[in-house]
């Protein structure tokens, strides 16, 4: 049974999906659409895709579309849907909608009608209409109202795949970790000493990126650590299928492996270094990862082994969400960026607008990229191997501000946040004046 299926991701992301897809279903033919990607598949590969996939947000099963001027035609395109295939009238259900340019007043009038025509067809079939429940539905979908034409899915992944199932400290920015992945794919980090090397995120916060990077790199199901909404629809609970995900499973958890590069995370925070190795522990690779306290402007580069590359990766804190701290806020300090990362520097964060902050602390907060990058000149450039930074920011200035030459930028957005990741390689000399790329 061939399925058309739709997994959307983050804006700019795309490209790393459709990769990503191929390289899961080697036959699939796989179209890159705006927002997401489009494939046939049958049940069994909507099932590896929602417990393989470190890219897409969900998997969604298309079960009708339709041109449409007003909700009467949404009702009529759900009531003749045979959901009985799906669900029973014990199961409950809940209509989620997603909007780009609809016509409509109302998107939730639009929902209701959508929920009134799958009750009314499984009350004419079956003489008893199904409930609805907005928390844990069983049967979720997903009405897409676009100008002129909406689309009607079955989420078979209930609460959005960025959920590993890890993560319950959370910290003051994290990333989901869809982004977080989608940073690792996009630099080409693979967990392997030939592709991206020893990885350190120098602002670990939570510890997204490095845990993202350690179950990449033991080769772990992101999905393995959580529960799918397909588990509870009808065409996935046959015997077949039952033992059919079962062995999907096992074949994943058989070849979860030793990582072959060490995975590091520092923060200047105590209290995000203890969610981060939290957040490991769940996450199965607190074995894996060396998570320590340490100010950025300060702490020496990981030490590993002289011929292995490095990659530094890092959304580091910007303005208007997360001040810098430790040195760069330390009226203490001469701030020559010098200290090697002493523990005793570390200090709480705090969350805040920038323009809360002391005038003089504000001063010193916007120093901290240039010294960032000035440290990383002192403490990155000798390695034989050489270190290559990676930065999410939402500033297209950074590179100016840091004085170094990006060698690319890539579009991503964090949310409504549009971002670019820069990659910066980590030479001797490799800072040069701002002016350079002002100009
Ligand atoms: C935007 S958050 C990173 C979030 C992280 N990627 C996650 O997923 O949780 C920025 C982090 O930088 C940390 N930070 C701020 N100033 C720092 C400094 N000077 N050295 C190291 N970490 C710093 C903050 O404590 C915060 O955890």
């Amino acid at each position: 049974m061939a399925l058309p299926l739709f997994l959307p991701c983050a804006a700019g992301v795309e490209a790393l999906l459709a990769e990503e897809v191929r390289g899961l279903l080697p036959s699939a033919a796989v179209a890159e659409v705006r927002g997401g990607v489009a494939l046939s598949g049958d049940p069994l590969e909507v099932m590896t895709l929602n417990l393989e996939s470190r890219l897409a947000q969900r998997v969604l099963v298309e079960v009708g579309h339709c041109d449409y001027r007003a909700e009467q035609e949404l009702y009529d395109l759900a009531r003749a849907i045979d959901w009985s295939e799906w669900m029973t009238p014990r199961h409950t259900l809940r209509v989620d909608t997603t909007v780009h340019r609809s016509p409509l007043r109302s998107v939730n009038f639009a929902a209701l009608r959508i929920k009134d025509a799958v009750c009314d067809m499984l009350r004419d079939a079956t003489g008893q209409r199904p409930s609805v429940d907005t928390r844990h539905p069983d049967l979720q979908l997903v009405l897409h109202l676009g100008e002129q034409h909406a689309q009607l899915y079955v989420d078979t992944s209930g609460e959005g795949l960025f959920k590993r199932g890890w993560r319950t400290d959370k910290g003051d920015a994290p990333l989901k970790e869809t982004l977080a992945a989608a940073m690792l794919a996009a630099a080409g980090w693979r967990g392997l000493p030939e592709a991206g090397g020893a990885l350190h995120d120098p602002c670990c916060g939570a510890g997204t990126i490095a845990i993202e990077a350690a179950q990449i790199a033991c080769g772990i199901a992101p999905g393995l650590k959580r529960p799918f909404a397909f588990e509870g629809l009808l065409p996935f609970g046959t015997p077949e299928m039952r033992a059919a995900w079962q062995r999907l499973k096992s074949h994943a958890t058989a070849r979860i492996h030793p990582a072959r590069v060490p995975v590091s995370g520092s923060d200047v925070s105590f209290r995000m270094v203890d969610f981060a190795r939290r957040n490991a522990e769940r996450a199965g690779v607190a074995h894996v990862i060396s998570f320590n306290g340490g100010d950025a402007l300060e702490r020496a580069a990981p030490s590993i082994a002289p011929e292995l590359p490095g990659t530094l990766m890092l959304n580091p804190p910007y303005g208007e969400r997360i001040d810098p701290k430790g040195a760069a806020t330390s009226r203490s300090r001469d701030g020559d960026g010098e200290g090697g990362g002493r523990d005793d520097s570390i200090e709480e964060p705090t969350r805040r607008r920038a323009a809360d902050a002391p005038r003089e602390n504000r001063e010193l907060a916007s120093d901290f990229f240039p010294r960032l990058s000035a440290h990383w000149k002192r403490a990155y450039t000798e390695h034989p191997g050489g270190w290559t930074a990676w930065v999410l920011s939402p500033d297209m200035k950074l590179p100016g501000a840091m004085r170094l030459k990006a060698s690319r930028r890539i579009p991503m957005w964090n949310g409504p946040i549009e971002c670019r990741l820069y990659r910066f390689d980590l030479v001797a000399g490799s800072a040069r004046p701002a002016r350079d790329e002002e100009a």
